[in-house]
């Protein structure tokens, strides 16, 4: 999202990247169209492509690290020995045979179900989605943490529900701070409560093992359904092992995704829940898009047959861990003692908070200007909170480049943060170190 533009859907003039676009069918289109958001993350994607600019900004895996003859081979039997189902419609739940497999690497951490628990979806961004359809009317509160991720915020926004944001610290969602919201709300004051446990998107913070256990209690206690999205879970650097929620309470709506263990481009996902709850979802999918793609699953049932998967994930990992040290590396190093930011034990981001007075997003052309991207925290926040924030990606850019687009963006900060020095040793500002701020 570059500043001046304007990207709020339905409007007459928006801009999308460089092209100003009439929309003359404005004024045609659904309320719920001026309710949706656009990404920032996409909006960046055009400038982020340029050769010369390191993107810290999206969250991409390194698909180049996945083996194409082991993806070459799988796609090749998927029509060679099953092109008559891989070609064809299939179930709407997905196949039993993926099914099964989902279901044996859940067991690896800790949750057990059965194939017909889970429904395969387009990527678990499918599945937030039909969470939101089935669950949200206009109005509806429903709870996330606060930041969190925009394609969420993106899938439930077009629901039109009243996004309540806890806040977090490096033990991830404050669970004190949302039973005062849950008591305050009443029991089923809320549609749903929307966590990423493990290495947060946006803030890489991962919830402590005991406030797993008191969530998934208060949840209980105010009978409101827990949505546990976990894309990274199996990406871990270091640190114990938590148990995902949905292994502590067979109630929670679990969502995965084969987009980090494997790749993207198959768009495969999974919603595992409660059966009731999953045969709506189901009814939701129908209307969708009938069936994902059979080909692909078929394809991914190839892949993770063979054995070679797991050693490929673990190379991707210890390589995302060395992005990872690249990173906070160059933060230590070169990031004044104003600026905080997180250490996350796995996962893609690191969340920067400044000093509360600054707003991020006017520095981003400037920032692209010297050749570095990140996103601006107000994208992860429903309402405009998160403008002295930023989310910082390392698991693209090598680690070289990595320290590089860090130096630059500290000579981006360091103009503003002379100026503010300025003002505060003029007694002009808030002291930053009382500043309230998300989280550190
Ligand atoms: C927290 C979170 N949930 C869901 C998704 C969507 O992933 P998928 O590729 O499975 O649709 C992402 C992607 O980055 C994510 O970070």
């Amino acid at each position: 999202m570059f500043p001046g533009a304007d990207v709020r859907p339905g409007r007459v003039m928006h801009m999308s990247t460089a092209r100003i676009v009439f929309d003359r069918w404005d004024g045609r289109y659904a309320e719920r169209m001026g309710a949706i958001r656009s990404s920032a993350v996409r909006d960046l994607f055009a400038a982020a492509s340029r050769p010369d600019i390191i993107s810290l900004s999206g969250g991409m895996p390194e698909v180049s690290r996945v083996p194409t003859d082991a993806v070459v081979n799988a796609a090749t039997e998927a029509i060679r020995e099953h092109g008559a189902e891989a070609l064809q419609y299939g179930s709407s739940e997905g196949r039993v045979q993926l099914r099964t497999i989902i279901a044996e690497l859940m067991a690896e951490n800790g949750v057990r179900l059965k194939p017909d628990d889970l429904i395969v979806t387009a990527g678990a961004q499918q599945a937030l989605d039909l969470i939101a359809k089935i669950f949200i009317d206009p109005g509806d509160v429903i709870i996330t943490e606060g930041p969190t991720y925009l394609g969420a915020l993106q899938a439930f926004s077009a629901y039109q529900p009243n996004v309540v944001c806890i806040p977090m610290d490096e033990g991830g969602m404050r669970v004190d701070l949302l039973e005062e919201k849950l008591r305050e709300l009443g029991p089923r004051g809320a549609k749903f409560i929307y966590t990423i446990p493990n290495f947060q998107n946006p803030a890489g913070v991962t919830l402590t093992p005991e406030r797993r256990r008191r969530l998934v209690e208060l949840a209980r206690e105010y009978d409101i359904p827990i949505v546990e999205d976990d894309p990274y879970g199996r990406l871990r650097f270091e640190g114990g092992h938590a148990k995902p929620l949905r292994a502590l309470d067979d109630d929670v709506i679990y969502l995965g995704t084969m987009s980090k263990i494997f790749a993207p481009g198959l768009r495969l996902g999974w919603v595992a829940a409660p059966r009731p709850i999953l045969g709506k979802i189901l009814l939701a999918k129908q209307a969708a898009d009938l069936c994902g793609s059979a080909y692909a699953q078929v394809t991914a049932e190839r892949y993770f047959a063979g054995t070679r998967w797991r050693k490929v994930l673990q190379d991707l990992t210890r390589t995302y861990k060395a992005r990872r040290d690249a990173m906070l590396e160059a933060l230590d190093e070169h990031l004044p003692p104003e600026v905080r930011y997180t250490h996350p034990e796995g996962g893609f981001f690191v969340w920067v908070e400044l000093p509360a007075f600054l707003d991020v997003k006017p520095l981003l052309a400037e920032a692209i200007e010297r050749g570095v991207t990140y996103v601006p925290g107000d994208a992860f926040y429903p309402d405009g909170r998160g403008r002295n924030c930023m989310r910082l990606a390392f698991c693209f850019a090598e680690p070289d480049d990595i320290r590089e687009g860090v130096r630059r963006l500290a000579e981006v900060l360091e103009d503003r943060l002379e100026l503010y020095r300025a003002f505060q040793a003029a007694g002009a500002l808030p002291d930053a170190s009382t500043a309230k701020g998300v989280p550190a």
